[in-house]
């Protein structure tokens, strides 16, 4: 039986807790009055206060504003006696970190497919003047329908919290360090590049199975990625269509000036990867006439943003495309198969 939660401001009664990360535990909860089901994301207390937790609300609030169909819904936010919280859509599904078992490859077009969904949704964003910080394939969730999956991206804004206090787990490091750009190892300056640079690095592990910078410990990973030292692609993965493997290799160059400067731009340059039933049912911001905003923070109390996305990708991930055209290729063959036989013997007898 539910017991009633006079936490979470009275509001909200937890059924379960779905998970565990560095910043804090999320929660199943029911809407008390409303009955509806949402997902609450308590934060450690110890890691959200001051200027970081305002900070992080104003991007939480401007991430909600956005209604962008790739970054999850964020429908309230509170603090009681054991710190703040935060009540989002609750998603079924499971985040790509799941997907991905050690050493997995991921068909092409699935991970084309995720990447210009969470493009869409880091495009929003850093036109509204936000950095993720934080993309990682456990901020990254696919939730599936009946017409495929959906990406939502998770936790913008949260990675401001860490800025400000020390992980208190020692995997904390570990988990989030193999996505960050060498300006973000470095503690320098980072824009929206950076997230561009994560997604780059989710992609070459989506591909390969292998981490790019992973190494014997923190120290050496560190040094990896600040020299920006990894294998090639083609090393582990020949199958590519021509072209992809340098794509990605871009994304999370050393240097943000060789990188792609906007998530635009490489929606544009991924379209050629596209599957092809998805074409037509998607257009980049550019090519949809959205003008991008000039300038890298978009000015306080401005953050109502409606830019409209392209549609979402969709994908199955328990049957991979291939294999339905496979499915789909033998039942036409035979088709065709039963109605020459049946032409033939029709001429036969006739
Ligand atoms: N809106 C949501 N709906 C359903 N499940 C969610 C939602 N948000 C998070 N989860 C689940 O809760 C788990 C913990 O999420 P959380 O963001 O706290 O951890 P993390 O992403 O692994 O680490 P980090 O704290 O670095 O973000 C996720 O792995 C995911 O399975
Ligand atoms: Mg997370």
């Amino acid at each position: 039986m539910m017991a009633a939660n006079p936490e979470l401001g009275g509001k909200y009664t937890v059924v379960r807790t779905l998970g565990e990360g560095s910043y804090g535990v999320v929660y199943e909860a029911v809407h008390n009055e409303l009955g509806r089901t949402v997902a609450v994301k308590r934060l450690h207390p110890h890691q959200a206060m001051g200027e970081p937790l305002e900070r992080f609300k104003r991007e939480a609030q401007i991430c909600a504003r956005l209604d962008n169909p790739h970054i999850v819904g964020v429908h309230d936010f509170g603090e009681d006696q054991k710190g703040p919280f935060l009540v989002m859509d609750l998603l079924r599904g499971r985040t790509l970190a799941e997907a991905l078992h050690e050493g997995d490859k991921l068909p092409v077009e699935m991970v084309v497919t995720i990447a210009r969904q969470v493009l869409s949704a880091l495009s929003a964003a850093h036109r509204a003047g936000v950095v993720h910080r934080d993309i990682k394939p456990a901020n990254i969730f696919l939730v599936h329908s009946p017409l495929g999956v959906v990406v939502k991206v998770l936790d913008f804004g949260i990675a401001k919290l860490r800025e400000a206090a020390p992980l208190t787990r020692a995997g904390d490091m570990v988990g989030t360090i193999n996505y960050m750009s060498p300006e973000q190892a470095l503690a320098s300056e980072v824009d929206e590049r950076s997230d561009i640079y994560a997604l780059g690095v989710c992609m070459y592990i989506a591909l390969t199975g292998k981490r790019p910078f992973t190494r014997n410990n923190v120290h050496e990973t560190i040094a990896a990625i600040e020299m920006g030292i990894c294998k090639e692609i083609t090393f582990y993965r020949r199958d590519l269509p021509a072209g992809l493997a340098d794509l990605v290799h871009k994304a999370f160059a050393l240097q943000p000036a060789q990188r792609f400067q906007t998530a635009e731009e490489m929606i544009d340059a991924l379209a050629p990867y596209v599957p092809a039933r998805a074409e037509g049912a998607e257009r980049s911001p550019s090519q949809s006439g959205v003008k991008p905003i000039s300038g890298n923070r978009a000015p306080e109390g401005s953050a109502r943003v409606s830019i409209k996305p392209p549609p979402a990708d969709s994908f199955t991930l328990d049957r991979p495309p291939s294999q339905t055209k496979l499915v789909v290729g033998v039942i036409v063959g035979f088709l065709l198969a039963a109605a020459l036989v049946f032409a033939v013997t029709k001429l036969l007898t006739d």
